[in-house]
């Protein structure tokens, strides 16, 4: 919750909702689930795709720094997660995110194979939710939680991955009534 972060967190989160639209941010309610989540769960270990200029890293960062843990985070466009970097360093979550830039699909198909996350947050290009999902699958441990934002909102956009997940025998998925809505499914085998 926002309340156990840091004067200078709560502040920079609460500017940056301001702009949230500009940013294509996640909303707070859905960013409070993923830090519940991350926390509850004692994971230590993500992967976002998708960092914008670093508000949702910051929510994810805080949960993962709280459980002794990392994030990677990935993001193509320089402008976004150079602003990124500097409200990780502000908010005191940037030595346990690293940013990985980079088109995302090449991003992934190049993490080390030994690279394992018990967390996954795709939020980035929608029609490339199923390259995301096929690439990251790998590298997800079995316990782990894999989330996508906007499957409600861009229905369409990410239909093929929704059917491959629901098929998935590896997962247990569920879509979320969070804003915008979230796909959100564990790793069962
Ligand atoms: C919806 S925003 C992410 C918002 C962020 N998760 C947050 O809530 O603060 C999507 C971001 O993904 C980036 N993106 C889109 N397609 C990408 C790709 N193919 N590779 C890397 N980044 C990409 C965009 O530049 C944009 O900053």
């Amino acid at each position: 919750m926002i309340e156990d972060f840091d004067e200078v967190t709560q502040k920079t989160l609460c500017e940056l909702e301001k702009t949230q639209r500009d940013f294509w941010n996640i909303s707070r309610q859905t960013a409070e689930f993923l830090y519940n989540t991350i926390v509850n769960e004692g994971f230590v270990s993500g992967i976002e795709v998708g960092t914008s200029n670093g508000y949702s890293g910051i929510w994810l960062g805080k949960a993962f720094k709280s459980n002794g843990g990392v994030l990677n985070t990935i993001e193509f466009y320089e402008k976004r997660y150079s602003i990124a970097q500097a409200n990780f360093e502000k908010c005191n979550v940037a030595d346990v995110i690293t940013i990985r830039p980079g088109e995302a699909i090449e991003v992934l198909k190049a993490l080390p194979e030994d690279l394992k996350f018990d967390f996954a947050f795709v939020d980035a290009n929608k029609r490339e939710s199923i390259d995301y999902f096929n690439l990251i699958n790998p590298h997800l441990k079995v316990g782990g939680i894999y989330t996508c934002d906007n499957v409600l909102s861009h229905k369409e956009k990410v239909q093929t991955y929704i059917d491959a997940i629901n098929a998935h025998p590896e997962y247990r998925h569920t879509i979320l009534d969070l804003p915008a809505g979230l796909s959100y499914a564990r790793k069962i085998k």
